[in-house]
């Protein structure tokens, strides 16, 4: 039987790839993600597994992705693999976490193939852990987000919002009218890392590989 592994390679560095997933990566037949003109983060950070192995970079329309996308996405997998060998589908941080590979998953369920799933370190954990910030901690709650929406605040103590390229203003002033304070964690573990506090600088940036990390002022984590 074919089989696909979706691979989390976790925020970026070769260094925080699993043992498991270098030792996948290294083995596999075929090595499949999204085509971002031409370039891929996982990719780059298992650039030094590949080799000279096939790599096969899948297009995706700009804007709104369709269903149709994701299965002509699943057929070119598909056929990518050879009878009783296996593929890779790389994604940053996990494959479990906003990422294209759960819809490839989705796509491949009625196929003959076999799937299994290997963690990556999230890039919220990574930013957590570079810019020393607890994500929760007894009795709290915390959630994850890609676009912010100020109802979220209401019940957590803690939160990680992904998608930071649009406009910061609002959200940052409304994180501190609510007595959150934040953080703006980019390219964690890369070469151009960067942990910044100040609002105007945070509103500036523009890079995509970005994060907030933001929790209530009076939580506390000192212990009991
Ligand atoms: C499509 S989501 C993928 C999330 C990924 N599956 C995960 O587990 O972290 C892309 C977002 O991940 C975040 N991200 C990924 N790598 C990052 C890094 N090295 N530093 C900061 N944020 C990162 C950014 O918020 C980016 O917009």
């Amino acid at each position: 039987m074919k089989k696909l592994y979706g691979i989390g390679t976790g925020p970026g560095a070769s260094d925080l790839l699993t043992i498991r997933a270098a030792n996948l990566i290294k083995d596999a037949d075929i090595i499949f993600v999204p085509n971002n003109k031409g370039r891929n983060m996982a990719l780059d950070t298992a650039r030094d597994l590949i080799g000279d192995k096939k790599i096969v970079l899948i297009d995706f329309p700009m804007g709104q992705v369709t269903k149709e996308d994701y299965r002509k996405a699943a057929e070119i997998i598909f056929n990518g693999i050879a009878e009783n060998e296996y593929g890779v589908f790389l994604t940053i941080g996990d494959s479990m976490i906003y990422s294209t590979f759960i819809y490839i998953m989705n796509e491949l369920d009625n196929r003959k193939i076999d799937i299994e799933i290997v963690p990556g370190i999230p890039s919220f954990v990574a930013a957590a852990c570079a810019s020393k910030t607890p994500l929760t901690v007894k009795g709290e709650s915390f959630l994850l987000c890609d676009e912010y929406n100020p109802k979220l605040l209401d019940n957590v103590d803690s939160l990680a919002i992904l998608k930071t390229l649009g406009e910061k203003e609002d959200l940052l002033h409304y994180l501190e009218k609510r007595d959150f304070n934040y953080k703006y964690v980019k390219r964690v573990s890369l070469e151009k890392e960067e942990i910044l506090q100040d609002k105007d600088t945070i509103i500036k940036d523009k890079d995509y590989i970005s994060l907030i990390l933001s929790r209530k002022q009076e939580a506390n984590y000192e212990g009991k």
